[in-house]
């Protein structure tokens, strides 16, 4: 089966009616406060859109793989890390096609709105995929959103539960780290939760 969120043009038009409601126009305060706690390291961010993040993580010293198929999002990101003067491998590609490639490269994979994105019935793929491209011992660092939608709802954004999120990620993980950051973003607060899973 095929849906409409596969395809790169999908959120390309998205890019390009100026409709990226998600983008939060800067680095996400989650993100670069973890980062000052990790071990440097290879981090993937899946989905990664125009990549404040992953510049950020660039400049802290991490070797950084962004990895988006929507050319808007790739080619912002390409301008931003050229402005920062920062080294981050940029990828457009789907992210189904990371692998096996990139098996067991990564020490962190980041995700922030890109489990959403994807179709419901994607998502146990989409843990094999960062099971498969992550270090054992690895860690998947989330921000799982939106919360507060359900499937009746549509998407995507596709509606979340912490209880699927945690039963999709469940054998050969264990849960290191779990809250509602009092550091979201306003408009975020409590509709995303961190999760920290590691990979066993
Ligand atoms: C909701 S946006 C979030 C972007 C970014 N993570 C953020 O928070 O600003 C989802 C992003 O994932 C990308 N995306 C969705 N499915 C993808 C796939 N299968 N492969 C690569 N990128 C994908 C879209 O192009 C879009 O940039």
């Amino acid at each position: 089966m095929v849906y409409k969120e596969d395809a790169a043009q999908f959120w390309e038009d998205i890019y390009l009616e100026d409709d990226a409601g998600w983008d939060l126009g800067g680095v996400t305060p989650v993100f670069d406060n973890i980062a000052d706690e990790l071990n440097r390291g290879k981090v993937c961010i899946v989905g990664c859109g125009h990549g404040y993040d992953a510049v950020m993580f660039a400049l802290k010293g991490f070797e950084v793989t962004a990895v988006d198929f929507a050319p808007s999002a790739t080619i912002a990101l390409e301008s931003i890390s050229e402005k920062e003067n920062v080294n981050v491998q940029i990828r457009q590609s789907d992210i189904f096609c990371l692998t096996p490639k990139y098996d067991s490269v990564f020490d962190y994979v980041i995700e922030q709105a890109c489990f959403c994105a994807i179709n419901p019935e994607r998502r146990k793929e989409y843990e094999r995929l960062v099971y498969k491209i992550l270090k054992p011992g690895g860690k998947m660092i989330g921000l799982w959103f939106p919360l507060d939608k359900t499937m009746a709802d549509g998407g995507p954004p596709w509606g979340i539960t912490i209880d699927e999120v945690k039963s999709i990620f469940k054998n050969s993980w264990i849960i290191e780290r779990e809250e509602f950051p009092e550091i979201s973003i306003q408009h975020r607060k409590n509709r995303e939760k961190l999760i920290i899973f590691e990979k066993q």
